[in-house]
């Protein structure tokens, strides 16, 4: 067996293998030239954001999309929209990313976290019903990884309660659920172009919506609540989540490759699947489509069995990085995280937790909340960013590192 890299052997790859990496056309390049010399760098002034918004609903099949900078900004201006607030509880995924539950803190709300599926790392539904309360306005769901999360189920239970869907398809866009793309299944979806995401406008995000009034207010709250036609007049508390002209050029651009780049991360991740299938080594599982839809793989990950390995998940991330794989692992659920166990968010109060429109207890066990994300995040590695850039030779590269990783460690 050849000596792992990691303990002195020759590595795989010479040159390491990027975990992501930009995919810019020349249009990306002349779109951004134009907007310079036109001198209209902000969206209420320019065309390109607007325009990026409408490419981006046409995509998506929704009615109405809002542009903004970020993906967390649009989380924020669904909760705002919703009128979510102060003594409000928003159920939350606990794999994703952190914005899910900050959004929620940002309006005084309290997250409250559903425990997953093992699998799939999606919220589980079951658990989701026996967290509900008469204070829960919305399940804000992760389409986790770019996998498609199983929505009808959630939209069952939420729909006989009276409780809203907000998908949070940041890491997924383009992935469908029985032929729908996700995103457009919930009151809101909300996305996010940041540099690594299917596509890119460095930072950024946009929601979609099928509601005209919701629209209009998260756009007007993502303006300052600044009134149209009436000078320097605001109605609310806004804030600034306006994107910027050069990042609506690059998603123009970027919006019209979307069908190659998503093939090319299918087909990354089908080549991916079948070769780690087919390495017949015992405790390790690759990244499975679900049955019923389609994923974009933002992340390729595989889950280890660790009773099959004499390391841990840890060393074995280490051991393939030594190969020149970049290959990265979940740190905690977000309900683990630092931020909920310190929960120091508004100056020296104690709120949203304290504050005197919540009802619900006045301290709550984050860090047991999810022991199941807790177990999946042990065990899970991103292998790869599956992106469009990957080379059959690259993933070939990534599953002959993995295998001497695994066997060298195997029991
Ligand atoms: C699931 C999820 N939600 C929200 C976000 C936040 O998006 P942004 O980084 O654009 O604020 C991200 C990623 O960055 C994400 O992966």
């Amino acid at each position: 067996m050849d000596k792992l890299a990691v303990l002195g052997g020759e590595p795989v790859r010479k040159t390491p293998l990027s975990f992501f990496k930009v995919n810019l056309g020349e249009e990306e390049t002349s779109n951004v030239v134009e907007v310079l010399k036109s001198g209209n760098l902000v969206q209420t002034h320019g065309k390109w954001a607007n325009l990026f918004g409408e490419l981006a609903k046409e995509y998506l099949g929704s009615k109405y999309s809002v542009i903004a900078n970020n993906g967390t900004s649009t989380m924020h201006l669904a909760l705002i929209a919703l009128e979510i607030g102060p003594g409000d509880e928003v159920i939350c995924s606990p794999l994703g990313w952190i914005s899910s539950g900050t959004v929620c803190l940002y309006q005084n709300a309290v997250p409250i976290y559903a425990d997953v599926d093992p699998i799939f790392g999606f919220i589980d539904p079951e658990d989701v019903v026996k967290k509900i309360t008469p204070r829960t306005k919305a399940v804000s769901v992760v389409h986790t990884w770019g996998l498609p999360a199983d929505l009808d189920p959630l939209v069952e239970i939420c729909e006989e309660r009276d409780i809203l869907i907000i998908e949070d398809a940041a890491e997924a866009l383009g992935a469908t659920y029985k032929n729908r793309k996700v995103g457009t299944i919930g009151t809101f979806g909300s996305f996010s172009t940041v540099w690594n995401k299917i596509i890119t406008t460095g930072e950024g995000g946009f929601l979609v919506t099928d509601e005209e009034d919701l629209a209009k207010r998260a756009k007007h709250f993502g303006n300052f609540a600044k009134v149209p036609n009436k000078g320097d007049y605001f109605d609310g508390l806004g804030y600034n989540y306006r994107m910027t002209e050069l990042m609506g050029a690059l998603g123009v651009a970027q919006i019209k490759m979307i069908d190659h780049l998503i093939e090319k991360r299918q087909n990354n991740a089908d080549y991916l699947t079948k070769q780690i299938d087919s390495l017949g080594i015992n405790g390790v599982h690759p990244a499975y489509q679900p049955s019923y839809g389609k994923g974009v793989f933002w992340k390729y990950t595989i889950r280890l069995d660790l009773v099959n390995y004499k390391v841990s998940r840890n060393e074995i991330v280490r051991a393939l990085k030594a190969e020149g794989i970049q290959c990265d692992a979940p740190v905690l659920p977000d309900n683990m995280q630092p931020l909920y166990e310190n929960q120091t968010v508004y100056g020296t109060t104690h709120c949203p937790w304290d504050c005197k429109y919540y009802k619900g207890p006045k301290e709550i066990d984050y860090t047991n909340m999810t022991p199941i994300a807790k177990e999946y995040s042990d065990r899970a590695i991103w292998l790869t960013g599956c992106g469009p850039h990957l080379t059959k030779v690259d993933l070939d590269s990534i599953v002959l590192a993995l295998e001497k990783v695994l066997k060298w460690y195997q029991r």
